[in-house]
């Protein structure tokens, strides 16, 4: 099953309101980064990883299934390579140094079995020394905070609403975004919504470990240190079983 994602607006407005993520985040990522290290982005969007991780041309191959987020990552990056392709079901017969999945990428894939293929995915481009590097959204996240969410957003061509929401029965987190957009002196609605899910850590490593692969390292993605039972994020350092 496929996410029921879009990105068809939301990608006009995703650098402008997503990347104070990335300041913090590209901490963590760095040291594993070297200057000649291949690397391979799972849902790259609109390619922050590349401006905030200075990776090169040469090295570097995105992949995401939304032509909008592309072709934004496409223009900024002429030179980079990227593929419309699923994370569900890439097999490009090579590896990577470092293959990585970030900004809740993962969570949009909402069954386990999804997960399960992407964590089979990032393990067959990865050789026994890469690194595969991901993070999520936890399922405290979700429950507790995404149903208080709410927030306004404006510049002077655009404004955006978001509502936060948690079905208890199903597990899956929603935001609903309507964006209001202006061009020349007309303004026009769009509504986007993004589903995500998430499972404990646990349940993670167990998946992880399925496919061949170990998570080395576990930190709040925030504070940099171990996770704890209201972390927000979660990043996971994974290498291949050895
Ligand atoms: C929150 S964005 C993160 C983008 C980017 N990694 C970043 O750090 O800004 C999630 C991205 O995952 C992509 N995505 C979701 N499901 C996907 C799938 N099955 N295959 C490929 N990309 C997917 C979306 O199109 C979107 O660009």
């Amino acid at each position: 099953m496929h996410s029921r994602y879009s990105y068809h607006y939301l990608s006009k407005i995703y650098d402008a309101t997503k990347s104070t993520f990335w300041k913090e985040y590209r901490k963590i990522l760095k040291p594993y980064i070297k200057p000649q290290c291949k690397v391979l982005d799972l849902g790259c969007g609109t390619g922050l990883a590349i401006e905030y991780l200075n990776i090169s041309n040469q090295n570097y191959l995105g992949v995401d299934l939304s032509t909008d987020m592309l072709e934004i990552a496409q223009k900024k990056f002429p030179t980079h390579n990227f593929r419309i392709d699923s994370i569900t079901n890439l097999n490009l017969n090579i590896s990577f140094d470092v293959v990585i999945m970030a900004f809740d990428t993962l969570n949009h894939l909402l069954s386990k079995e999804d997960w399960m293929k992407a964590f089979k995915v990032a393990n067959i481009h990865l050789s026994p020394s890469s690194y595969f590097i991901f993070d999520v959204v936890t399922p405290f996240d979700h429950k507790d905070v995404w149903p208080n969410h709410s927030d306004i957003t404006e510049s002077e061509s655009w404004l955006y609403i978001q509502r936060g929401d948690y079905n208890t029965k199903s597990g899956i987190a929603s935001l609903k975004t309507t964006i209001f957009h202006k061009e020349k002196e007309f303004w026009s609605r769009h509504d986007e919504t993004i589903q995500q899910i998430s499972f404990s850590i646990d349940v993670i490593k167990e998946m992880l470990q399925h496919v061949g692969l170990h998570c080395q390292v576990c930190l709040d993605t925030n504070t940099r240190n171990d996770p704890h039972v209201n972390s927000n994020s979660i990043v996971f350092i994974c290498q291949k079983i050895s």
